[in-house]
């Protein structure tokens, strides 16, 4: 995938909004940016509480923001995540993701410095179950 190939104003908002992320307790800050089926941008950061399993992924707060906008598809997302490490969504998150999203979602990893490497959902998640296994 090339640069031009890439939704850049969705990596700066995942970017961006990791910046407000509330992580004091691992002060591991991380923004989404979700794209949705009629091309709106939709951000969410994590959200740490001081009962720690409360904590919330910013997937989840990016997800949260789409369905209160009446988005119901995840056309690309961008996650910003910190160290060296590629900040790939949690299992979890993967899941979340999966309700909203088809096998060939792009989905964008970045650091605090931009983009760092693109992967189709389905590599992240495969075999997965979602809503048609309920059809
Ligand atoms: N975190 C996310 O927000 N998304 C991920 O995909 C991985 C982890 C958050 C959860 C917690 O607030 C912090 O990063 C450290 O795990």
């Amino acid at each position: 995938m090339t640069a031009s190939d890439r939704d850049n104003e969705l990596i700066d908002a995942a970017i961006a909004v990791r910046e407000r992320a509330y992580a004091p307790y691992s002060k591991f800050h991380v923004g989404a940016a979700i794209r949705d089926e009629v091309g709106r941008l939709h951000i969410g950061a994590n959200v740490e509480n001081a009962a720690y399993p409360q904590g919330q992924c910013a997937e989840a707060s990016a997800i949260g923001a789409m369905i209160a906008a009446g988005g119901r598809r995840i056309t690309e997302i961008a996650v910003a995540g910190g160290g060296d490490g590629l900040c790939t969504p949690c299992g979890g998150c993967r899941q979340r993701i999966r309700e909203f999203a088809a096998t060939d979602l792009r989905i964008h990893i970045c650091g605090p410095e931009g983009h760092r490497e693109s992967f189709a959902f389905g590599s992240l998640l495969p075999q997965s179950f979602g809503p048609d296994n309920l059809d």
